[in-house]
């Protein structure tokens, strides 16, 4: 971890998102540095759950307050760190490019879609569980705009329609109670620089920007993109899920 520190024990933070903690996936990425930069501009305390080693030395206010190693596969060894979590932003993934042979899409199913998937339960079962807060926990998905479009990455495509249903699934399944307990959002993000994409249009920090503004706005399905059709086609898909999920809906939804 870089600091062992807490949010009690740093009255300097303020702003609008003081005294919450955030815990970001993939948070040595772009967008994870981006949205670690934004977030302790606005007073939150920011978990960095990461593959990576933590940075050498603690220098700016633009990093993570406590750093947490884990692997894709190990999510249950993070239930003691999601417990003390507010938000959760599931960010972590892998771009495999033209790479179409199975052990490749297998690897990405697993990164992008398959560990979100396990984290998404772990977290709503940890939010259920915990039913007297001032504030709902938030749980916040980043698919991609390749849930709907291409992406040039038939395995990247694959993977993100995946978690992007899968967490629409969970949206139209949850009871009015567990929704008071956990709110659901989903980030569409169109193409930015990174390791992933080298040649996005946007910056991490244009869309980490933009996401925290949404967000503080009270919008669920953050949609970030230069093109116009994401912002037409994403809430029309989702409402024909909600509308095809409910009308087949067998089970009865039973607050815990
Ligand atoms: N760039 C775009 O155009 C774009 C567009 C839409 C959505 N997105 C999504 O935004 C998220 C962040 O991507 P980014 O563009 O910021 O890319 P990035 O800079 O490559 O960051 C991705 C991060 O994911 C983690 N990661 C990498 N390989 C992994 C593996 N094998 N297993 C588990 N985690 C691994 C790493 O973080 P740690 O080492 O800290 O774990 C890595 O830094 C991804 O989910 C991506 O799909 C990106």
């Amino acid at each position: 971890m870089a600091n062992q520190a807490s949010p009690s024990s740093a009255p300097f933070l303020s702003g609008r998102w003081a005294g919450r903690t955030v815990g970001i996936t993939g948070a040595s990425g772009a967008l994870g540095r981006a949205l670690t930069k934004a977030l302790n501009a606005e007073g939150a305390w920011v978990i960095a759950l990461s593959h990576s080693p933590p940075p050498q030395a603690q220098t700016t206010t633009d990093e993570a307050q406590e750093w947490v190693r884990w692997s894709c596969g190990d999510e249950l060894q993070l239930d003691s760190i999601l417990k003390r979590v507010d938000v959760l932003l599931l960010n972590h993934g892998i771009n495999p490019g033209g790479d179409q042979c199975p052990a490749t899409l297998s690897k990405t199913l697993e990164v992008n879609a398959l560990s979100h998937w396990r984290l998404i339960q772990q977290f709503e079962a940890i939010a259920d569980q915990d039913q007297n807060r001032d504030q709902p926990r938030e749980l916040w998905v980043n698919t991609s705009e390749a849930e709907i479009q291409p992406a040039l990455s038939p395995g990247y495509e694959l993977s993100k329609r995946l978690l992007g249903e899968l967490v629409s699934l969970r949206w139209n399944n949850r009871s009015a109670t567990q929704r008071q307990t956990l709110r659901l959002r989903k980030l569409i993000l169109g193409p930015f620089r990174s390791n992933l994409n080298p040649i996005g249009v946007l910056t991490s920090a244009f869309v980490s920007r933009q996401v925290i503004w949404q967000a503080n706005l009270g919008v669920n399905l953050i949609i970030v993109t230069p093109n116009p059709l994401t912002y037409l086609l994403m809430p029309l898909v989702e409402l024909i899920r909600r509308v095809y999920c409910r009308s087949l809906r067998v089970n009865n939804l039973r607050d815990r």
